[in-house]
């Protein structure tokens, strides 16, 4: 006996050296965490069990049948973290370089379907040199395995990408389909061609990061949500992102004890300035009305002119979908569009109740926006909001202008409660705008324009630069002192708590891509 379970022993302690020590060391080198490392310090201490630590490949081309790695180049399993169950695979970059070959492929397959039965995310810590190129068409196959149950898993449970190494090629596909990525600042890339093959067919010379390093995808592509300075930073805000989300689609997110802060908060009467024109921080906004520092923000530098993210009111999970004055005015445009509406819909799936904050002057005028279709990019806002299901409370700051207006989860489109400040200001356009063009004759003939225009801007102003016109007809629920808006908000979302709606029986609907 005492044999055999030496030899299990020796199997299990090759697997923990993966690709060896040398190429431990290496990792370690980089600044990299192994991925054992990685899942240890992601998992609660002693919750995780590996699932198929005896996998190896069964490739026998190139001389491969005398490279066995325990493993096969990718740690799979569950445990908890902060108590909950979730599914993990951690690439093993020793090993093949974390190469994805149809073991590999299958092990996380394996999971994935397991996490699928029961209901719990699954989290992907990606470092891989892309397809195994010693199994060819059969390592494609894994991927397209895995990109298949990414797909089936949508909506169904939570799935975070960390991309902690290389991911190029097709592989990138996986982490889009997600419905989170964090990238690993320096030494991660995500790219579908490299720097080599640009250089080829475009003659650009670009480096690595610059391509698809984790500031490019934060900033320029949006592909990645979140960065994180290191591999250590990169799993805290992982867990961090979990506790904010429920465990699948049947569930609500976790609620948090807090003490039930009914209290004012007077410094949300000082934000909004008392010109129209003046920006301002919307995060103060947000501060304001949130439990404290609970605020944990989305794709926080790319399209910042729209502020997406979770945050606890009273305890429990929102989303927060928010125009920033302090960026293009709080103007919609084509990325914004976009960000605020697959943040929307990743709300939806899991139960996750929104508040929208409005302060928007409209949509982005110019060629560059028309011609990058922000008809079609609007309208998946506009979709996104109408379709949603969760408890939806909007604040109107300030300016709600023309098409925005609708779009920003007003009543129309299946708000459940619409507050708004008496800064509120709820009309076609601006007072000046407006007055521009309905009294320009009149202007025009004036003897003194000038002052003709500020006459007809205050008139325009006095009858719609205010929240009055839209509470007369039930618009707005409720116009509110600033400082009590943490109080109703917390209410409203408890009387929303079990709201049901149901939508037309379709397949699916065909939201404008
Ligand atoms: C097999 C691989 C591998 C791969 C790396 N290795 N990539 N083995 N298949 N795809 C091995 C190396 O041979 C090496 O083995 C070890 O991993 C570490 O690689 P290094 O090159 O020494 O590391 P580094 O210098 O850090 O460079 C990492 C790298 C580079 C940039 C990822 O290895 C690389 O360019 N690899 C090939 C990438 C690639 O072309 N992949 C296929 C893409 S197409 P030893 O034994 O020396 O430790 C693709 C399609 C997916 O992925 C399609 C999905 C639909």
């Amino acid at each position: 006996m005492k044999e055999k379970q030496d030899i299990l022993k020796k199997k299990i302690e090759a697997a923990y050296l993966g690709g060896g020590q040398t190429r431990i060391d290496k990792q370690h080198e980089k600044g990299k965490l192994t991925a054992r490392e990685r899942v240890q310090l992601l998992m609660d201490e002693g919750s995780f069990e590996e699932i198929g630590i005896l996998v190896t490949h069964r490739t026998k081309d190139f001389g491969m049948e005398n490279q066995i790695f325990n493993g096969d180049g990718v740690v799979t399993g569950y445990g908890t973290v902060n108590g909950r169950l979730v599914y993990v695979f951690a690439q093993d970059f020793t090993v093949f370089g974390g190469s994805l070959s149809e073991t590999h492929a299958e092990k996380i397959c394996k999971i994935m379907d397991m996490a699928m039965k029961t209901g719990a995310p699954l989290i992907g810590l990606n470092d891989s040199g892309g397809a195994r190129i010693q199994e060819g068409v059969r390592s494609l196959g894994g991927y397209a395995d895995i990109f298949y149950r990414n797909v089936m898993a949508s909506g169904v449970i939570p799935q975070i990408s960390a991309i902690m190494g290389p991911c190029a090629g097709g592989a990138v596909y996986s982490p889009a389909i997600t419905d989170f990525t964090i990238m690993v600042e320096k030494t991660s890339y995500m790219f579908v061609t490299g720097p080599n093959v640009v250089k080829t067919v475009t003659n650009e010379e670009v480096t690595s990061e610059e391509l698809g390093g984790a500031s490019t995808h934060s900033t320029k592509s949006g592909v990645t949500h979140l960065t994180a300075g290191n591999d250590l930073d990169c799993i805290r805000k992982i867990k961090q992102l979990l506790s904010y989300l429920p465990q699948n689609c049947e569930e609500k997110p976790m609620k948090y004890e807090v003490e039930l802060d009914t209290e004012y908060r007077e410094e949300l009467e000082s934000i909004v300035p008392d010109s129209a024109n003046k920006p301002y921080d919307m995060h103060e906004v947000i501060q304001g009305i949130i439990d404290r520092d609970s605020f944990f923000e989305i794709h926080k530098n790319y399209a910042d002119n729209i502020l997406v993210g979770f945050a606890r009111l009273g305890g429990r999970s929102i989303g927060i979908v928010a125009n920033q004055p302090m960026s293009l005015a709080g103007c919609l445009d084509v990325d914004s569009s976009k960000k605020a509406a697959r943040f929307t819909r990743f709300c939806d799936c899991f139960n996750i109740p929104l508040l929208v904050l409005v302060d928007v002057p409209g949509f982005l005028p110019g060629t560059d926006q028309e011609w990058n279709a922000i008809i079609t990019n609007g309208a998946k806002l506009l979709y996104a909001l109408s379709e949603a299901t969760v408890p939806r409370i909007s604040l109107i700051t300030r300016k709600a202008y023309g098409g925005a207006y609708d779009v920003m989860n007003s009543k129309h489109i299946g708000a459940d409660m619409n507050y708004a400040w008496p800064s509120a200001e709820i009309a076609v356009m601006g007072a000046k705008g407006a007055s521009e063009i309905i009294f320009r004759k009149e202007i025009k003939s004036s003897d003194d324009p000038q002052a003709t225009l500020k006459e007809k801007e205050q008139e325009y102003a006095n009858l719609f630069a205010n929240p009055y016109s839209a509470a007369q007809r039930g618009f707005i629920d409720e116009v509110i002192l600033p400082k009590n808006t943490r109080r109703k908000l917390i209410k409203a979302f408890s009387m929303l708590e079990n709201k049901a709606v149901k939508i037309p029986k379709k397949k699916h609907g065909n939201i404008p891509l």
